[in-house]
C-alpha cells in the first residue's frame, strides 16, 4: 500500500466513525423528547381558547403587503417573536362537513416517513383506546376504487397533507367567513 492510499483508508474509517456516532447521538436526542410528547399529548383540562377575531393586521387600503405587516419597502421591520402551537388537547370545531379536523396537540417530532408513521400510533382502530385519540374514520382505509383496505390507504399516509396544527399568530388578513349554521340563523334579508 503506497503512503497516499494508507492516507485515503484512514481517511474513510475515521469519517465512517464519525457518522456513525453523530446518528447515534441524533437518535438518543429524539428519543426522550418524542416520549415526553406522547405523555403529554392525551392530558385535556384546559378549557378551549376562545376564538381570535379575525382582524387585518393592515388597514384596508393602505397599499401595502400585509406579510411586511404595513412597513415601508425600504424599511426593516423587527420580526415578530414565533408563533406557538396551539396544543390545548381540545378538539376544535369543523368549519363545514368533510373539513379534515385541524390537530389540537403538537406534532414535533413526529416521525411519519416509509418506514414508520408515528401518528397511527395512537389513531390506528387497534390502539384508539388505549391513548384515548380519535381513530382515522372509514375514508382512511379506502383506495381509490372505493375498496376498504386492511390498513391505512396509501392515499391517506401522510397526514399532514390534510392535517395541520394551528398557532396563535395573528392572521395577516382579515376573514369574513361564517359557516353554515351562522348563515341560517340570520335574518333573511330578502324579504
Ligand atoms: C401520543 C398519541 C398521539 C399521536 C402520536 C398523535 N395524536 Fe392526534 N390526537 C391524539 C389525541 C389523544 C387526540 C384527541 C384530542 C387530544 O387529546 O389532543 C388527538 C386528536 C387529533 C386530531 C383531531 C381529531 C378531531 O376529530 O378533531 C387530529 C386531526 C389528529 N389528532 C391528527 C394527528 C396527526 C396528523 C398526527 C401525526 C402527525 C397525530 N395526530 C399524532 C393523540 C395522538
Ligand atoms: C387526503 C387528505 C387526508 C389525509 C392524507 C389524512 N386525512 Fe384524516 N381526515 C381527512 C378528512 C377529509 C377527514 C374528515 C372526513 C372523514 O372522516 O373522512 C379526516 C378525518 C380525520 C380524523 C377524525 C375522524 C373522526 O371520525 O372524527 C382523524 C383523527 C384523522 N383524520 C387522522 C388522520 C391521520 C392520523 C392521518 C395520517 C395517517 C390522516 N388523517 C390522513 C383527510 C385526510
Amino acid at each position: 500500500m503506497s503512503n497516499t492510499s494508507r492516507f485515503v483508508a484512514s481517511a474513510v474509517v475515521v469519517l465512517a466513525l464519525a457518522s456513525v456516532l453523530a446518528f447515534v447521538a441524533s437518535h438518543r436526542k429524539a428519543g426522550p423528547t418524542g416520549a415526553a410528547q406522547e405523555a403529554a399529548a392525551p392530558a385535556a383540562s384546559v378549557a378551549a381558547p376562545a376564538p381570535r377575531p379575525a382582524v387585518a393586521v393592515v388597514p384596508a387600503g393602505s397599499g401595502l403587503d400585509a406579510i411586511r405587516r404595513g412597513a415601508e419597502l425600504d424599511k426593516e421591520i423587527a420580526p415578530p417573536p414565533m408563533a406557538r402551537v396551539e396544543n390545548t388537547d381540545i378538539r376544535r370545531n369543523r368549519a363545514y362537513p368533510m373539513q379534515p379536523p385541524t390537530i389540537p396537540h403538537s406534532i414535533d417530532n413526529y416521525q411519519i416517513d416509509r418506514n414508520s408513521n408515528r401518528c397511527m400510533l395512537c389513531h390506528a382502530r387497534a390502539n384508539a383506546d388505549k391513548f384515548q385519540a380519535p381513530p382515522v374514520s372509514v375514508t382512511h382505509y379506502m383506495d381509490r376504487d372505493d375498496q376498504f383496505l386492511a390498513t391505512i390507504s396509501p392515499r391517506r399516509y401522510f397526514c399532514n397533507q390534510c392535517h395541520v396544527v394551528q398557532t396563535d399568530a395573528q392572521p395577516l388578513v382579515a376573514n369574513g367567513f361564517k359557516d353554515i349554521d351562522t348563515v341560517l340563523s340570520e335574518p333573511n334579508k330578502a324579504n
